[in-house]
């Protein structure tokens, strides 16, 4: 297919992240504040509304699409619209991000649909750190979610870790280990300051990839890899092992120059950048044009046009943008 999304800088969109709920039954402390204010229903997209604006991004060229949250598997019928989109052709990936806490109970299900890869949030093998940095999640549940999603047969599992300085930044080597015991790839995230999240400072948890992976390489041989998902990470495989560890580096090592993907928002919102508000609402074109999908996919093609370059994170200051993370699955 054709590229038919492309911006003013010539990056080539090919990847859509779609939230389908801004709720999460956890409340990670870089996050959520522990009192969020979710949306009401009627702000929402209905499922079918969903499937809609994924069809048209699939016409424009987009063949990854990633379901995010929130917590994408608490939205009612989650699963019916991942068998739907599972079965749309022209998408060669459909993919998933969790929190792990309902993977016990769906994650054969999830398979069954048609999701290929599934990347799991895990910050933490200490079940106390563990419930203080989810605030309401339990580590047993999510590691029983995700031995289902290995006996599942995902093609990939990969784990995501948000590292804070003087949390859990000291368990980088056990979460590789764990992943190289299960041929899992484990992830490596910057903290980025969206929304604000109280008793949690951002500037003091900042622990830069380039420590981890110095950290990391007492313990193992990290070899450079060219396996690209499409995704932001930087990958190396750890000698002697099936894992790769990304870095995802906001903050040390800018990766906007290679941006492929835009963002739906739960309400229906294009957003053209993870760190700025550019944004079209694709909501009201699909209300005001029921079934028109000529009007939808001129809609999509415009807001290319306002897709900013970069974004321009600073930890050491208030968040510019008041979006919370749960808004967009990150
Ligand atoms: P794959 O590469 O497809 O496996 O996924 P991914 O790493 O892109 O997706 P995932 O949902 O696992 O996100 C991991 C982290 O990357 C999250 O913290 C996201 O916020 C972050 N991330 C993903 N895309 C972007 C982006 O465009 N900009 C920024 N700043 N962060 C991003
Ligand atoms: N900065 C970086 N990553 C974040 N995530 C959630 N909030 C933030 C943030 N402020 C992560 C989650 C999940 C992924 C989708 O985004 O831990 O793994
Ligand atoms: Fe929920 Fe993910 Fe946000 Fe944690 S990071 S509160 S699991 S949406």
């Amino acid at each position: 297919q054709s590229a038919k999304l492309v911006d003013r800088f010539g990056r080539i969109v090919n990847y859509l992240r779609v939230s389908i709920t801004d709720r999460c039954d956890f409340r990670c402390v870089y996050c959520m504040s522990e009192d969020m204010v979710f949306l009401p229903r009627q702000q929402i997209l209905s499922l079918e509304e969903i499937q809609f604006i994924c069809q048209a991004f699939i016409e424009l060229g987009v063949n990854k699409i990633r379901i995010t949250g929130g917590e994408p598997l608490v939205r009612k019928g989650a699963l019916d619209l991942m068998r739907q989109l599972g079965g749309l052709s022209g998408l060669h990936e459909l993919v998933m991000t969790s929190n792990g806490s309902k993977l016990a109970q769906m994650a054969r299900d999830l398979k069954a649909a048609g999701v290929k890869r599934l990347n799991i949030s895990l910050d933490t093998l200490d079940p106390v750190l563990f419930k203080a940095l989810t605030r309401t999640g339990d580590l047993e549940n999510v590691l029983r979610g995700i031995n289902a999603a290995r006996d599942a047969g995902f093609q990939r599992i990969k784990l995501n870790a948000v590292i804070l300085k003087n949390r859990n930044h000291r368990e980088v080597a056990d979460l590789v280990r764990f992943a190289v015991e299960r041929g899992l790839d484990i992830s490596f995230i910057e903290e980025m300051p969206l929304g604000a999240v109280d008793g949690h400072n951002r500037a003091e948890a900042y622990y830069p990839s380039q420590s981890i992976r110095q950290d990391l390489q007492q313990y193992f041989t990290l070899q450079a890899v060219a396996d690209k998902t499409g995704g932001p990470s930087d990958y190396f495989r750890v000698s002697g092992s099936e894992t790769n560890v990304g870095f995802i580096s906001p903050h040390s090592a800018n990766f906007c120059a290679s941006c492929n993907r835009v963002r739906l928002t739960a309400e229906g919102r294009l957003l053209l950048c993870l760190g700025n508000e550019h944004s079209v609402d694709l909501k009201a074109v699909v209300r005001q044009y029921p079934d028109d999908m000529q009007a939808l996919k001129h809609a999509i093609i415009d807001a290319m046009q306002i897709k900013p370059e970069k974004h321009e994170f600073n930890i050491h200051e208030q968040p510019v943008i008041l979006r919370h993370m749960s808004a967009t699955g990150g």
